[in-house]
């Protein structure tokens, strides 16, 4: 093991309250549309919660996504080739990372997480998995460029972010992102991407609405957390989730929706809302064939191949650092 762990990413104050996550709250309930950054859904309850989701009958990302990895493995080898550092940015999951590494014999396996627990555990598991793989886990906030270990200064890179988590940023995040990555991959670097397609929008409003009720559950987590964390008083109870649609910007967004006027405070500021008025939690883009290479290429990376599962839901696309030139 190598890398930055031990460097403090998480800044708490003289009450152990993580300032990042109060002023992030803070700023978002004062605008006119309410908003919270999706990265706090993710304490320990919501982490497990979306764990939960990917197993209800709606949410097909994960299973379209599992079964390309599955399938095209040998697709993927002859045209990644052997000996690169594969690179993960988040800390992967147990299911995906093995089917990937298992498919393309890499030099190296160099997972990045902000969450050096969740880090070091998943790389003691997968190293665990493969016996003869080099693993160099390293605790990093991976929106920016990441020195990576000595170890792997020499091998090509191939970054890999699975679960169409890109689509959570709005486009000029998603290509700071996509550019930093980049950075920190080097330009011999391949990346291989989960993106998430449009499709028909009772299919992803239910993705995202399931009939039990667990994405409701990791939605409102979040207030639930807002009022623990934060010395809240949200009245919980008269929320409801609510998973929409936009069109113009082909996103699934989910909402907390007040039930009624309703009143409370949090970290010692007051807050109001009208029935109906909403707290904005999560952005989910969608993409098809163009809007996936076009972000690609804003973002620094040439699009080489991409793989659908069998129904067409989801895309797992390869593409290649974008070599800059002078014309055109
Ligand atoms: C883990 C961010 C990819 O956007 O589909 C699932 C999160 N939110 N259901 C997604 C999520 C509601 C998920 N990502």
């Amino acid at each position: 093991m190598t890398g930055n762990q031990g460097i403090q990413l998480v800044d708490l104050d003289e009450d152990g309250v993580d300032r990042a996550f109060r002023a992030d709250v803070l700023a978002g309930l004062k605008q006119a549309q309410k908003a919270i950054p999706a990265r706090w859904l993710y304490d320990d309850a919501g982490s497990q919660l979306f764990e939960d989701i990917t197993q209800v009958p709606e949410y097909y990302p994960t299973r379209a996504e599992t079964e390309i990895l599955e399938t095209r493995g040998a697709e993927f080898a002859e045209a990644i080739g052997s000996g690169r550092a594969v690179v993960e940015f988040g800390s992967g999951s147990s299911v995906k990372t093995p089917l990937l590494l298992k498919a393309i014999d890499p030099g190296a396996y160099v997972p990045l997480d902000i969450a050096g627990d969740f880090l070091r555990a998943s790389a003691a598991e997968l190293s665990a998995k493969f016996p003869g793989l080099p693993v160099y886990p390293v605790e990093a906030d991976f929106t920016r460029r990441v020195e990576l270990p000595a170890e792997v200064a020499d091998m090509p890179k191939l970054g890999f972010f699975s679960g169409s988590t890109i689509g959570n940023m709005v486009p000029r995040t998603a290509v700071d992102l996509l550019r930093s990555m980049r950075e920190t991959l080097g330009t011999d670097a391949q990346l291989l991407i989960g993106m998430d397609l449009i499709k028909d929008k009772a299919v992803l409003e239910a993705a995202y609405d399931d009939a039990a009720g667990v994405t409701a559950q990791f939605n409102l987590n979040l207030l639930r957390r807002i009022n623990r964390e934060l010395d809240g008083t949200i009245p919980v109870e008269k929320f409801h989730h609510e998973a929409r649609w936009n069109d113009t910007f082909a996103r699934i967004e989910m909402h907390a929706v007040a039930e009624a006027d309703v009143a409370f405070s949090v970290a010692g500021e007051d807050f109001a809302m009208q029935a109906g008025e909403t707290i904005h939690t999560e952005n989910s883009h969608k993409f098809d064939l163009r809007s996936a290479n076009m972000l690609l290429l804003a973002g620094h990376w040439t699009p080489t191949a991409r793989w659908t599962d069998e129904a067409g839901r989801f895309s797992v696309v390869l593409a290649k650092a974008t070599i800059a030139r002078a014309a055109p």
